[in-house]
C-alpha cells in the first residue's frame, strides 16, 4: 500500500492505494493527526470490524514493506540474537535487548530518533534500559545498512501512536 497523503487529518480515516489502483479508507486512531504519513510501499496490520454495515479495518501497525530484506540484514549483524521486535523472551530465553516495538515507543515524537539509534549501533550504549551493555557494532554493519535498521525499527512507533 502507498498512502495517498502526505500527512494524517483528524477525520479518524486514511486512504491507502494498492498496487493495482484499488484506494482502501482505514480507520485510524486520533493519535496520528497532523503526523507525517509513512513514505514508499507500507504494510498495513489491522483488524476487521463492521461499522455502519461495512467492514472495515481498523489499522494497528505499519511497517516498511522491505522489512523481511531489513530483518534478514538485522540476523547477518547480529541484533536478533539479542532483539525480537515484539518480544523480550523468545522461545524460553531472555533476551538482553529491549524489544524494538518498546525502543520506537520511547522515541515515538523524536524526530531525531534515527540518528541516536545509529548511534547506538555504532558505539553501544548501556544505562537506557537496564544495566547489561549493548556492545558496539560498526565493525559489522556498514552506514548504509545502519540507516535501514534504523528506519524498519521506528516503524514500530505506529503500534503505539494507533493505539492513542
Ligand atoms: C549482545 C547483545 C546485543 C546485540 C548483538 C545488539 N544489541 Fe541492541 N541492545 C542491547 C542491550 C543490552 C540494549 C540496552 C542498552 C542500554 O540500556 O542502554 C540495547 C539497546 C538497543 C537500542 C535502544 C537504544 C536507545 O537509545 O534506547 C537499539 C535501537 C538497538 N539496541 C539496536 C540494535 C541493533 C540494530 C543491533 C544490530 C546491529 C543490536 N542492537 C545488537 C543488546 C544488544
Amino acid at each position: 500500500m502507498t498512502f495517498v497523503a502526505d500527512k494524517f487529518d483528524n477525520s479518524g480515516t486514511a486512504q491507502v492505494k494498492a498496487d493495482d489502483g484499488t484506494v482502501v479508507s482505514l480507520l485510524v486512531g486520533k493519535g496520528v493527526a497532523g503526523r507525517e504519513t509513512p513514505k514508499g510501499k507500507t504494510d498495513v496490520f489491522g483488524v476487521v470490524v463492521k461499522s455502519g454495515g461495512d467492514w472495515k479495518l481498523v489499522a494497528a501497525r505499519f511497517l516498511p514493506a522491505n522489512r523481511k530484506a531489513v530483518q534478514e540484514l538485522a540476523t547477518k549483524a547480529t541484533c536478533m540474537t539479542c532483539h525480537n521486535p515484539d518480544a523480550r523472551v523468545v522461545a524460553g530465553t531472555p533476551l538482553l535487548g529491549p524489544p524494538y516495538r518498546e525502543v520506537a515507543a520511547k522515541y515515538r515524537n523524536d524526530p531525531d530518533a534515527a540518528s541516536k539509534l545509529i548511534a547506538q549501533m555504532k558505539t553501544g550504549g548501556q544505562g537506557k534500559w537496564g544495566q547489561v551493555p549493548m556492545p558496539p557494532l560498526a565493525a559489522v554493519v556498514q552506514p548504509d545498512d545502519m540507516q535501514k535498521l534504523a528506519d524498519w525499527i521506528l516503524g514500530y512507533r505506529w503500534d503505539t501512536i494507533l493505539a492513542e
